[in-house]
């Protein structure tokens, strides 16, 4: 019995745009926000709140967000690294924040220069502050199937972990295959490990599509109960300059395959393919996602 209605939370404007060699003017992240709002995207993580020195393709969040403004029955989230994240947040009048730490020591030290511990304590101290300024917040595990340095990642840390994120306060906990190295079988015991501490409602897969795993993942989740899948439109984040980097689950391939399974996503699919369109357009290259290229192709 799969579930009958599933939420898409789109990544691209932040997670595709983090990768990307080519940084956009902010007018041009405005204007795919817009399509993917245009698209039926309700939730929507548009930039990041982190140091400008380490991403600098989204150094302009602030002006990014007063460009975007507020949309009806949307949410515009973006990462948030530690306080000082969380006070520009606030400024910018941000709805949600999505905290983020790694279940692997070596990842966590080269993505936030912490080890999982200060890590845990920092996302600690952000979501309580967040929860305070009256902000939704989001949480991320990253390196769940996999670490890029360390390899294996032991699914007892992971559900350890995942137990202390939810303490802190957070809705709703993405688990990240940062790399795109996990496999279905994989994904269904790490499930089972997870669900007899969260349930499953708090879940969320973060699925990058680096091996072309990302739907077969996906769809282990759904059998299992995930209702809510992260994404990124077009796929957008495979630079191919950037040896490694390679971008989420397409949201048209995710959403192709929901509703052809009978589950709802509230989405448009063609009005998706002209946003897929226009990210296309603003990056400069064709980009991954199977079902744009197809729609495109016809
Ligand atoms: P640090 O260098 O250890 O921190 O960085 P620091 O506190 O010493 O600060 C260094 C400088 O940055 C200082 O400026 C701070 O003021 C400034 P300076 O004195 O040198 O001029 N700074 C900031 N500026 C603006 N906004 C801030 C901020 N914080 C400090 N929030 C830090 C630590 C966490 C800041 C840094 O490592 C960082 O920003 N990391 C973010 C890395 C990142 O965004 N990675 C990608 C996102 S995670 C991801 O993609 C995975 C995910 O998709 C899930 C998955 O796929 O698994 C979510
Ligand atoms: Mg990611």
């Amino acid at each position: 019995q799969l579930p009958k209605r599933v939420d898409v939370y789109e990544v691209g404007p932040r997670d595709g745009l983090q990768n990307e060699l080519r940084t956009l003017p902010t007018r041009d992240k405005a204007r795919l926000i817009n399509a993917l709002v245009a698209a039926g995207e309700k939730r929507i993580e548009v930039t990041s709140f982190v140091s400008p020195k380490w991403i600098p393709q989204l150094a302009d969040a602030e002006e990014l967000l007063r460009l975007v403004g507020r949309r009806e029955g949307v949410v515009f989230s973006a990462l948030v690294p530690n306080l000082k994240g969380l006070e520009r947040a606030k400024e910018a009048g941000l709805q949600e924040a999505a905290i983020f730490i790694s279940a692997s020591e070596a990842h966590s030290k080269k993505n936030i220069n912490k080890s999982i511990a200060e890590a845990l304590a920092g996302a600690r101290e952000v979501t309580g502050a967040a929860l305070q300024a009256g902000m939704q917040v989001r949480g991320y595990l990253s390196t769940v199937w996999g670490c890029p340095y360390e390899g294996d990642v032991p699914v007892e840390r992971v559900v350890d972990i995942c137990r202390q994120l939810v303490d802190a306060g957070i809705y709703q906990l993405s688990l990240g295959d940062t790399i795109g190295i996990g496999t279905p079988r994989q994904t269904e015991v790490l499930l089972e490990a997870l669900l007899k501490h969260i349930p499953v409602e708090k879940l969320a897969l973060h699925l990058h599509d680096t091996r072309g795993t990302a739907l077969a993942n996906a769809l282990v989740g759904l059998s299992a109960g995930v209702t809510t899948f992260d994404a990124s439109i077009g796929g957008l984040g495979g630079c191919p300059y950037a040896p490694g980097a390679a971008g989420n689950l397409a949201t048209e391939d995710a959403v192709f395959m929901l509703h052809g399974m009978g589950v709802d996503t509230g989405i448009n699919l063609d009005r998706l393919v002209e946003a897929g369109e226009i990210a296309q357009e603003l990056i400069g290259r064709k980009l991954a996602g199977k079902y744009l290229q197809a729609a495109l192709g016809e």
